[in-house]
């Protein structure tokens, strides 16, 4: 079931369909939740990178919440949440039977025309579009390598959730795949020179991906976060600094080209 949300004068993303989805499965990882809808429309129209506004079920929460879709299969769209404030710590209490309104598919998603060979590089929830992403690439005949960093192996629980053929882990203090940051992990992986990197995770990590990427001339994207209130362009309230001026995360991202994102 869709409808339109959004006055008829606002940013055309504010057109986005809004979804009421029953959550047919919850599953945890460590601090995490995964919680997969049942929504056919939304699965249909989904690209890899796009993100959803999700209303949290509780009417103090007046602004939804935006999640990254984690991964798509037939008419399901599953999310991975982690509990960071009330807001997220109330969808990671989702349980099957529930019913969400989902807004979305919202922004841009990774560009993937003329890609031959990928490494995927999360930080902590960071690594949420990755299986969608790793699944189009992989469906497509592109080679994909993904490298995760977590803080610890509690954290690290989450790579389980995951079905990606060659997947590596660092965690900070060792205690589940190699010791060190995720840097550490793809300068040990390596890259050849077609790779195409696609990052998300927090802006430390972005800042030394993007570092990392032009001393070896690769080229990639990185998938955003900021504040959102209106997620569909209206509010301007989610730009970041590039090198062409200042982009709405949520209508010219969240996927913006590495190299142009500035980091002070
Ligand atoms: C494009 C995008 C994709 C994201 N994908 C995921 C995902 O797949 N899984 C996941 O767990 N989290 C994801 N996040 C972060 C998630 O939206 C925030 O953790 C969540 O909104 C925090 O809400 P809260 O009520 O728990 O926290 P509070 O701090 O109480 O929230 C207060 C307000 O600030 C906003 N806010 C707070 N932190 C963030 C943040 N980091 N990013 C954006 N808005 C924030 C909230 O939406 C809310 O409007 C994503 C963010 C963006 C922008
Ligand atoms: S959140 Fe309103 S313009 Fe991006």
């Amino acid at each position: 079931m869709a409808d339109v949300a959004g006055p008829a004068s606002a940013h055309p993303q504010a057109k986005a369909a809004v979804h009421s989805c029953r959550v047919a499965a919850v599953r945890h990882y460590g601090p995490f939740a995964c919680v997969t809808v049942v929504g056919p429309q939304l699965a249909a129209a989904a690209e890899p990178g796009q993100f959803v506004m999700i209303q949290v079920p509780d009417s103090r929460f007046l602004l939804r919440r935006p999640l990254s879709i984690f991964a798509v299969r037939d008419d399901e769209v599953t999310f991975l949440i982690e509990a960071r404030g009330a807001g997220s710590a109330r969808l990671t209490g989702t349980r099957a039977g529930d019913i969400l309104s989902v807004q979305g598919p919202l922004g841009n998603g990774f560009p993937l025309a003329g890609v031959r060979r990928a490494l995927l590089i999360g930080g902590g929830i960071g690594v949420a579009p990755l299986q969608f992403l790793a699944d189009r690439l992989a469906a497509a005949g592109v080679g994909v390598t993904a490298a995760f960093g977590f803080r610890d192996a509690r954290q690290a629980r989450l790579a389980a959730a995951f079905h990606i053929e060659h997947l590596w882990l660092a965690t900070e203090d060792g205690s589940a795949g190699r010791r060190g940051t995720v840097i550490d992990l793809v300068g040990a992986i390596g890259a050849a020179k077609n790779t195409v990197l696609f990052a998300c995770g927090p802006d430390a990590m972005l800042a030394a991906v993007q570092r990392w990427a032009a001393e070896r001339s690769l080229r990639g994207h990185a998938s955003l976060e900021a504040h959102m209130a209106c997620g569909t362009g209206s509010c301007h309230g989610c730009v970041v600094p590039t090198t062409s001026g200042y982009q709405r995360v949520c209508a010219e991202g969240p996927v913006l080209p590495l190299q142009e994102i500035v980091y002070e």
